[in-house]
């Protein structure tokens, strides 16, 4: 069995991962308690010991607005702490899978979808810390995939964590009463959580590179919470649960598309998320 660590094991991905293949990998899952990856010792230390084949970097702040308020904090953990994680790899011999994000794509004007040639202007610290990572880790390491996800979304299962995504988003707004306002300004790719994990072993099998992981997404995110609704069963209340921001991104549209065109040379593909949305309800017994 081939060994995999996993860094931000607790998280709403690898939480995912871990459930999904225990049986298949020989799986550490490290998270703040037993690597902090900010301290470089620690994290040498753990993979001196595991002797990984692979290592999944997830571990990161990713709250946008928690980044630009502490952008130190964001740098010393998104940044350097992916350096610990890849200076640990490359002295045990492991291969890296690296989790990089669309928001590296954030401050940029044209529209998406963006492919991995385009240049990425980050407008956040968040996107920033991300894109430095990816550079600062292709210096360190040769044997390194480099993987944008898009937005991911998922529902709560036992123990597994949770990350703010628009499918539990819109359903949480359902459950507490709340009417939601959602702007029909932004465009992204939403993503089932399950599409990328159950890719995830031939990953290790494409070359080494950087690819744009997840669906295509042609609706706003309006029209995204909407199909939602209509999917649960709630069309007939839509107007009730439902307001469309006009105003936000109302000057400049938001677009952090991504393509999947690489990666689907490679035989991974992905539903668009319209189709995804129905497959994750379906799988939840929660279309109606
Ligand atoms: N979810 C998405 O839609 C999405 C989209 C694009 C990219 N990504 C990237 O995918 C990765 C996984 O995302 P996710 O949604 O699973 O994020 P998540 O739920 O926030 O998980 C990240 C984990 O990293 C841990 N962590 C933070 N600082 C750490 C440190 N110093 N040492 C070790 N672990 C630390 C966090 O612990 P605490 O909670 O205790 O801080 C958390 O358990 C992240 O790198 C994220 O940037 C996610």
């Amino acid at each position: 069995m081939k060994r995999l660590l996993l860094t931000g094991g607790n998280g709403f991905f690898c939480t995912r991962l871990t459930k999904t293949y225990q049986h298949t990998y020989d799986i550490l899952s490290t998270d703040v308690p037993q690597l902090d990856i900010t301290n470089r010792d620690q994290a040498m230390e753990a993979f001196h010991q595991f002797k990984p084949d692979y290592v999944l970097h997830a571990a990161a702040v990713a709250s946008t607005d928690f980044c630009n308020n502490n952008p130190e904090i964001a740098h010393n953990i998104n940044v350097k702490g992916a350096q610990h994680v890849a200076e640990a790899a490359k002295a045990v011999n492991a291969k890296m899978i690296f989790i990089s994000t669309e928001q590296v794509f954030n401050g940029n004007t044209s529209p998406g979808p963006y492919r991995e040639e385009d240049c990425p202007i980050p407008d956040t610290v968040y996107g920033q810390t991300k894109l430095e990572a990816e550079e600062k880790l292709r210096d360190i390491l040769d044997e390194l995939w480099v993987l944008r996800f898009t937005w991911l979304y998922g529902l709560p299962e036992r123990n597994c964590g949770m990350s703010p995504n628009i499918l539990w988003d819109t359903l949480s707004a359902v459950l507490k009463g709340e009417k939601i306002k959602v702007t029909s300004n932004e465009y992204r790719g939403l993503t089932y959580v399950y599409d990328v994990i159950d890719q995830i072993p031939k990953i290790f099998e494409i070359p080494y590179g950087t690819y744009h992981i997840g669906s295509q997404n042609h609706l706003s995110r309006y029209d995204v919470s909407k199909l939602i609704l209509k999917e649960v069963g709630l069309e007939e209340r839509i107007d009730h649960l439902l307001e469309m921001d006009l105003e936000k991104y109302k000057d400049h549209p938001r677009d952090a598309r991504l393509s999947n065109e690489k990666i689907k040379t490679y035989g991974i593909g992905f539903a668009d998320t319209k189709d995804s949305i129905k497959k994750c309800l379906e799988e939840f017994k929660l279309k109606i």
